[in-house]
């Protein structure tokens, strides 16, 4: 059985990954702090020395690196932080690990005004978030052209053990008859962390390397997304108000148009994309079962 060490492993996107591969894989998780009730081992991606203890103990096939600061604003305000998880941690995987990466990346890379992007579009990060998550690949394709960088965009789940997921801010604040506010000037595919994780898979099995973009089909805006899901959910979608991305006043400036062209990998592994509208309705299903 194939050795995998995710890092990050228990953030929105581990979380699937674990459940869908978890019977074929011989896995282990990492990440700065382990949930209550989960297996896994303690691993700072800031920390070397503990990184090289790991990496020798386990001896993984394939490393599966997830972990990063992704909160936006976060990284705007702490950049120094910001560098030492998305630059340093990158860096310490390429000293310390000498087989196949997989490493997540992001369409923040790009500067959105001229989205959605293909692979070969000229990148021009404009937050830090992005620009560390860049040099992050950079690194990486630098140390090995083999390994695999797969930006990815909007990633959503119903989760809930996480204050972090759109989804559920949408759906809970509905449910509890609150108004939101959702920008209508963003737009991207939103991607459902399994369309996302079962991605990630494909290229493993397919030994996919360089860069390449993974989205759902559909381009939208977000505050259209949190209507479909208002739909999707039979919740009052007029609690949901547009408003623009500038008048939310964040740290850091946001791609407006953005999103991922997947035209590479749909022909590389022959998959196609899920709806958006698709994806939605399997998750009401399973939260109503
Ligand atoms: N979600 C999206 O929309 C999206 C879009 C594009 C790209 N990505 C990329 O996809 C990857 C996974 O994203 P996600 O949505 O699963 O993020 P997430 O839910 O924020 O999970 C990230 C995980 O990394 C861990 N982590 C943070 N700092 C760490 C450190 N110094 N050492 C070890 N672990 C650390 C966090 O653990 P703690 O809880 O202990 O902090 C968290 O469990 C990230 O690399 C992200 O940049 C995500």
């Amino acid at each position: 059985m194939r050795s995998i060490l995710i890092t990050g492993a228990f953030g929105q996107v581990g979380s699937v990954l674990k459940r869908i591969i978890y019977q074929d894989y011989d896995l282990t998780l990492t990440s700065r702090s382990i949930p209550y009730g989960e297996k896994g081992i303690n691993l700072d991606i800031r920390n070397a020395v503990v990184l090289k203890e790991v990496i020798k103990a386990v001896r993984p096939d394939v490393l599966i690196h997830l972990a990063a600061m992704t909160s936006v604003d976060g990284c705007e305000l702490e950049p120094e932080k910001a560098a030492e998880t998305n630059i340093a941690g990158v860096e310490h995987i390429c000293s310390e690990y000498s087989g196949h990466v997989i490493y997540l990346s992001t369409d923040y890379v790009f500067n959105g005004k001229n989205g959605p992007y293909s692979e070969t579009d000229p990148t021009d990060p404009i937050n830090v978030y992005g620009a560390t998550k860049l040099a992050g690949e950079r690194l990486l394709l630098e140390n090995n052209p083999d390994h695999l960088i797969l930006r990815c965009n909007v990633v959503y789940d119903y989760n809930p053990y996480t204050k972090a997921s759109f989804l559920n801010w949408v759906i809970e604040s509905l449910q509890n008859k609150k108004e939101i506010r959702v920008v209508q000037d963003q737009i991207n595919n939103p991607t459902w962390a399994e369309s996302l994780a079962e991605a990630i898979v494909f290229c493993m099995k397919q030994e996919i390397s360089g860069t390449a973009h993974w989205g759902d089909a559909d381009y939208m805006n977000r505050y259209d997304f949190a209507i479909k899901i208002a739909n999707t959910f039979d919740l009052n979608a007029s609690l949901i108000k547009p408003i623009t991305t500038a008048e939310l006043k964040q740290p850091a400036q946001r791609p407006l148009n953005s999103g991922l062209k997947t035209d590479y990998l749909k022909s590389r592994l022959g998959i196609t994309p899920p709806t958006v509208e698709d994806c939605l309705l399997s998750i009401r299903g399973r939260i109503s079962k």
